[in-house]
């Protein structure tokens, strides 16, 4: 049952239905302006009195009420304060009833989603852009799962381009079998870097290296092998990755895939008469839209990024048929997508309007901490490193002793890592602050996944005195009621986070969820002598329990039970 609706219901105004009134009732942003508000200015179109006028009539109506203890009439808001016993009873019958799933809503209708996101590139490291795609594409994927779409997860390669015949020629050069074995990705990186210098200065040698990669594009079975192998090293390397934050793909398909649709493509542009030669090269003008000139084809004739984003757009729809695709990628390649976006359109795809792009904004970090060398940015492996150390040493400061320290210590420090991404909106870039992220006071990770354990702890307790969860309102301090009627808005955070695309509703929901715990767990004891007591409290608990466990989900992070 939903609150909004009841209340609805009582508010009488003549020519506006309960269903009207629902829609426009809203959980005022301060606690001091009600529970609920009802603004009164859409209204005034249909009453012809003023917005303040309208809401003291209402306010009138309500005076006999007993679910609507107070009102208040304020800038054309009806504000409404609710009776605290009658609404905590239908707010915890509604989550009992319905824990699994609460605050979900069926919108997907089983429908497919794909959303493509971290996508990282073959023989490199993924950086600091690839954790905040990957932080946010998976939230996402769990909120459409939550919200009932049917959700594929796809990982786009950049495995595709004259920089494997370079690695490749490298390795047959100067590289081992050895070292690649010992050193993974980063011997792959390094070959790339040494013989990128040379081809500089090396007219031969990069001839020899752009005769490589045509040799692998038609299938040369040796190249083929050390190709298939350091993307097979890229990928594992990347999964170790995945497997810290709970990520599968379900398609790893990549730039090199769909770059077999590559003359398809390029004869459809070139038929619908969208391509111009420029210098030898081949491109759609876009400047009519002020989305400058996609090049679509090199003057040498090789294919381009964009001409396998364009083949890929062409072929999933093809094969899946969704109902959406999203798209997420930092937002420096935004621009881009609008460009690939537009082309589409222009070709008439008729499912462009299933198609969206989606933007992280960019996280840096204070110079000369955790950058890689050359001063590129910083390697998603480095930052692990370092906060799973400063998580460490938080803990030892904390005289956490747990069984599974190391385990405890990548959820801590590779959560406070996601949350800090998260809970920031994403068009913000920002700069990262490794000490505040760990720190288990203020609005951080760590605060979140402390306050999980302290009441997956104090269930455990509950569970050994045998004291089960039955609730009696009646004995319930008046100073828990705040904490109850948080409850329901988790819903509003997973509606807003799933339209606007911005988990840091999810965030901010769960730090007021957490403070609020805390200050009923410091101000009453939860296990007393006072039996009704304990029992009414332990079922807030696990209520609170179940709600923390889900916003730590939303917020792809794990949930430590002991900390
Ligand atoms: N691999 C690219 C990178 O690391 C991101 C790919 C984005 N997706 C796409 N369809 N182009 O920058």
């Amino acid at each position: 049952m939903n609150i909004k609706e009841i209340v609805s219901k009582e508010i009488k105004a003549q020519g506006a239905t309960s269903e009207d009134i629902q829609k426009l009732l809203l959980v005022p942003p301060q606690k001091e302006m009600g529970d609920l508000s009802l603004p009164c200015f859409t209204l005034s179109k249909i009453f012809h009195k003023s917005p303040n006028d309208i809401a003291l009539n209402l306010q009138e109506s309500l005076k006999n009420s007993n679910i609507v203890k107070k009102t208040d009439v304020l800038n054309g808001y009806l504000n409404l304060f609710l009776d605290e016993k009658y609404f905590s009873k239908i707010i915890i019958e509604d989550m009992q009833k319905n824990l699994e799933r609460y605050g979900a809503q069926n919108i997907g209708n089983n429908k497919l989603c794909l959303i493509e996101f971290s996508s990282i590139n073959v023989a490199k490291n993924p950086h600091v852009g690839h954790l905040c795609g990957t932080a946010y594409g998976e939230s996402f994927c769990r909120l459409h799962e939550y919200f009932g779409y049917n959700v594929k997860r796809l990982n786009y390669l950049g495995d595709y381009g004259t920089q494997f015949g370079k690695v490749i020629t490298a390795y047959l050069k100067y590289g081992s079998r050895e070292k690649v074995l010992e050193r993974g990705v980063d011997e792959l990186q390094d070959l790339y870097i040494k013989i990128n210098a040379e081809c500089e200065n090396d007219e031969n040698l990069l001839k020899e290296c752009r005769e490589c990669f045509l040799k692998l594009e038609k299938g040369d079975k040796e190249i083929q092998k050390l190709y298939d192998w350091f993307k097979e090293i890229s990928i594992e390397e990347a999964k170790r990755i995945y497997n810290e934050l709970d990520i599968t793909f379900d398609d790893w398909r990549g730039e090199s895939f769909y770059a077999q649709y590559n003359k398809e493509t390029l004869a459809l542009l070139n038929e619908k008469g969208l391509t111009k030669r420029d210098n030898g090269a081949l491109l759609v003008d876009l400047s009519e839209k002020n989305l400058g000139k996609l090049i679509v084809e090199q003057t040498s004739g090789a294919s381009i990024y964009a001409t396998r984003d364009l083949s890929s757009l062409l072929n999933r729809y093809k094969e899946y048929h969704y109902d959406k695709l999203l798209y997420v990628t930092g937002v420096e390649q935004e621009q881009y997508f609008n460009q690939i976006f537009e082309v589409g359109k222009m070709l008439g795809l008729p499912y462009m309007d299933k198609v969206f792009h989606f933007s992280t904004g960019r996280i840096s970090l204070p110079t000369g901490k955790i950058s890689s060398r050359k001063g590129a940015v910083a390697l998603i492996r480095d930052l692990f490193k370092a906060s799973i150390q400063k998580a460490h040493s938080v803990l030892i400061e904390k005289g956490t002793n747990a069984s599974d320290m190391e385990a405890l210590e990548k959820q801590i420090g590779i959560g406070a890592l996601v949350f800090t991404i998260l809970k920031s909106t994403s068009t913000k870039d920002s700069v990262f602050d490794l000490d505040r992220a760990i720190s288990f006071d203020g609005e951080t990770g760590p605060y979140l996944q402390y306050t999980y354990a302290r009441t997956c702890s104090i269930l455990s307790k509950a569970k050994e005195s045998k004291v089960e969860g039955k609730v009696d309102l009646n004995v319930l301090p008046a100073s828990v009621f705040p904490l109850i009627k948080l409850f329901p808005n988790f819903g509003e955070a997973l509606n807003n986070a799933f339209y606007e695309y911005d988990p840091s509703y999810i965030a901010r929901y769960a730090m007021n969820l957490c403070s609020e715990f805390n200050r009923v767990y410091s101000e009453t004891k939860i296990l007393s002598e006072d039996k009704k007591l304990s029992e009414t409290m332990v079922e807030i608990t696990r209520l609170t329990n179940n709600l923390l466990k889900k916003c730590l989900y939303f917020l792809v992070m794990k949930a430590p039970e002991r900390m």
